[in-house]
């Protein structure tokens, strides 16, 4: 399965891209960052240091737009940290990115390859700039995959979840592209908590890829702890790739998907419908024992 993925690492966009360079099912393309849980320069670096960890700094790799459409950048320090990836030191890799921007990527990597699934678990900006600067790849791209969203309540703003909140103008342009949409809101992966048992079943893995997991897994949920109250971290991002490479772990049911782009409080909400023409497969139901069993099997793969 050919991807691309768009990130904001980010703990959880970290493991994502983990399970891509692991994962016998994916053909990563290439990888593009947004801003988003940290400023693009940081997201950069820390997507540049997650592959080169999962030695595949070979990825065609560029950097994304360093903020929204028309609002203004919003990080979220408070759970990712100032570098956006606290928890683990990577070795200094050089950034090496491609002379051209995420979106000149995107265009060029659905255009060499059609029938792409393109992945986002981050602000949707560098997707809807190619969508809107090069429409001819809308129907070249045969799914867009994102963690972002929600059936119910946010988490930054009662209304929204953070991905969309910080872009609603992006995300409202890749929602009405066309393009088959599947979407893992909040109310699928704020169940998947990285609690004890989790950590402890890592810890008895014991590759170079569960200490990366425990490591950063130890500030991560300190901070969803501190910051919104959660008894663990919810590990979002890897529910994207996870629904796509065992169908068994998610339940997806057809809505209409709308994205609220008003600058009220309501700002980023996804209104998620079953009486309107569909737009979108919602996931509504997660399977934890298999997400998990994924998770700690391409964690024993990282040696
Ligand atoms: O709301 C959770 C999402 O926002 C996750 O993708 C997390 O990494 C942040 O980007
Ligand atoms: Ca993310």
């Amino acid at each position: 399965m050919k991807i691309l993925l768009d990130c904001d690492p980010g703990h959880d966009d970290a493991i994502a891209i983990l399970l891509c360079c692991y994962s016998k099912k994916i053909d990563l393309l290439a990888v593009t960052t947004s801003s988003g849980n940290q400023t693009i320069e940081k997201t950069t670096r820390n997507a540049r240091n997650m592959l080169n960890f999962c030695h595949k700094g070979n990825i065609p790799f560029a950097k994304g737009n360093s903020s929204p459409l028309i609002r203004p950048v919003q990080v979220c320090a408070e759970v990712h940290g100032e570098s956006g990836l606290d928890g683990y030191e990577f070795p200094s890799y050089a950034i090496n990115t491609l002379p051209y921007p995420a979106s000149e990527l995107i265009i060029r990597t659905v255009k060499a390859n059609p029938g792409l699934t393109i992945v986002t678990t981050g602000p949707m900006t560098n997707l809807a700039i190619a969508l809107k600067a090069n429409p001819s790849i809308i129907p070249l791209i045969k799914e867009i995959v994102l963690m972002g969203g929600s059936t119910g309540e946010g988490n930054i703003t009662k209304a929204a979840e953070f991905n969309i909140l910080v872009d609603p103008e992006a995300a409202d342009i890749c929602f009405k592209s066309g393009i088959p949409l599947r979407m893992l809101g909040l109310n699928v992966t704020r169940k998947i908590l990285v609690n004890n048992h989790v950590m402890e079943e890592a810890r008895k893995i014991n590759t170079r890829g569960s200490d990366l997991f425990v490591k950063l897994m130890e500030v991560f949920n300190k901070n969803q702890r501190e910051f919104f109250g959660l008894p663990a971290g919810p590990l979002h991002d890897p529910a994207t790739i996870i629904s796509l490479i065992n169908p068994n772990v998610f339940k997806f049911e057809k809505m209409n998907v709308r994205i609220d782009t008003s600058f009220s409080e309501l700002a980023g909400k996804t209104y998620c419908s079953q009486s309107e023409p569909y737009n979108c497969l919602v996931a509504t139901e997660v399977n934890l024992e298999e997400y998990w069993s994924e998770i700690y099997k391409h964690l024993r793969r990282c040696i």
